[in-house]
């Protein structure tokens, strides 16, 4: 796929597809459920398809935006190995639900899910009274086999709001209750759902207890996946003048660290709480580019932005100094190495940057263009498609895993740019 940004400003008002982070989730509590849960603006991609397809494997039925289900109790082994496809989110939560069922389930995934790290979720799972095997690597597949479960109190050695997820999911059918700590610097979507619908609450120390019981049926309408916008406020942010304005979009703390930075680097940044969704926060956000400078990022400032760090790599590039990017080690396990990935993006299209273990460094050089290899990773592609904004001519290769997350993104990108 080829682009070449208009290089001038653009005036757009944007509408992104429904956040993925809670597609998963809304799905999944709700196969969990007894009855038809609603869920209005589930993401379009391929990962939440998974998902989707993984419950019906599971017995729920997910027509358009209903979901209905007998209950997790109801559930049955599937019929074959659950393919989780792209998507990391859809294997550790579906395991972390599996956990409470009396029967062994085996979940696969592409050749890039098969490297990712899944030994994370044994100890957890396991001290709630689950078996779960991984590769001895610890990769998929995952093969879970469920039970009558405990409750235990349960401490994460990494910040990860998939474990935390999956342990909350097998905690909601244990037979007492159970407390969850890691530390910070994750999205508390689940948290705050659980939160709201009786099934759990913050502590005072800090840890979430999960009370165990039955899941009600939800009827939620998803707000958009402010890690798609990520790419878009980054292109208005790029080009002084231009300004993107993406209406309901998930605001989560946990989410919203691109936001901070690009503010932090001299863009106009407005945002504006408009309301909640099972207590986790939504509203509007309005990027306005200016003359970037660059930043210093670390510890918790950038896990909340790690899904966005592809897309800040090329603000950063855009930027008059260099910018850091430390404490992402993270990143190496994401869709692709994103540290090696991001690093031969910039090189790619002409730019400067480095890596470090845990990051890496952008310094200000134009970037021409050129041709990136997307990896498999959508959003190396994506971010590699925003940084022709400016004019440059980038062919992305590999530009179908976009598919994974925003289907459509091309023609949001180019219609935005087209709008005055
Ligand atoms: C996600 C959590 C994060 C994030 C991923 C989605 C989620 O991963 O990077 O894209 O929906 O819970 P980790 O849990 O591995 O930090």
């Amino acid at each position: 796929m080829r682009f070449r940004g208009p290089g001038e400003p653009f005036d757009a008002t944007v509408d992104v597809p429904g956040d993925k982070s809670l597609s998963h989730r809304a799905l999944i509590l709700a196969a969990m459920a007894r009855g038809t849960s609603q869920a209005a603006h589930l993401g379009p991609g391929r990962d939440v398809a998974a998902t989707i397809g993984a419950v019906r494997a599971l017995g729920a039925m997910v027509d358009g935006p209903a979901i209905t289900s007998s209950g997790v109790e109801a559930w049955h082994q599937p019929p074959h190995d659950i393919d989780a496809a792209n998507s990391a989110t859809t294997m550790r939560l579906l395991a972390g639900a599996l956990a409470g069922r009396p029967f062994t389930t085996t979940i696969r995934g592409d050749a890039s899910l098969m490297r990712r790290p899944m030994g994370r979720l044994v100890a957890p799972l396991a001290a709630l009274g689950a078996s779960v095997a991984v590769s001895p690597n610890g990769t998929p597949p995952v093969v879970v086999t469920g039970g009558i479960l405990r409750g235990a109190h349960i401490t994460l050695p990494v910040p990860s709001a998939q474990v935390r997820t999956a342990t909350a999911l097998a905690a909601l059918q244990a037979g007492g209750i159970t407390t969850i700590s890691s530390p910070e610097g994750y999205r508390d979507h689940t948290e705050r759902w659980l939160g709201h619908l009786g099934l759990g609450a913050w502590l005072p120390d800090g840890r979430f207890e999960v009370r165990p019981g039955p899941v009600p049926p939800l009827d939620v309408a998803l707000p958009g996946d402010s890690s798609s916008a990520a790419f878009l406020w980054v292109s208005a942010a790029i080009i002084p003048g231009a300004r993107v304005t993406t209406p309901r979009v998930s605001l989560n703390p946990g989410r919203v660290g691109l936001l901070d930075t690009l503010a932090a680097m001299g863009a106009q940044v407005d945002v504006v709480v408009t309301g909640e969704v099972l207590g986790d926060p939504v509203g509007d956000v309005a990027v306005c580019g200016v003359a970037l400078i660059g930043i210093e990022l670390a510890g918790v400032g950038t896990l909340r932005a790690l899904d966005e760090l592809p897309a800040l790599a090329v603000a950063a590039a855009h930027a008059d100094s260099p910018s850091t990017v430390a404490g992402a080690e993270e990143l190496r396990a994401k869709e692709s190495n994103r540290i090696a990935t991001i690093v031969a993006m910039i090189r790619a299209l002409g730019g400067s940057a480095e890596e470090a273990q845990d990051g890496f460094v952008v310094r200000p050089r134009a970037l021409t263009g050129g041709i990136v290899r997307s990896g498999g990773d959508h959003r190396i592609a994506m971010a590699a498609a925003v940084a022709a904004t400016r004019g440059a001519a980038v062919t992305v290769e590999g530009f179908d895993a976009t598919g994974v997350s925003w289907p459509e993104f091309a023609g949001a990108l180019e219609a935005m740019w087209s709008s005055r």
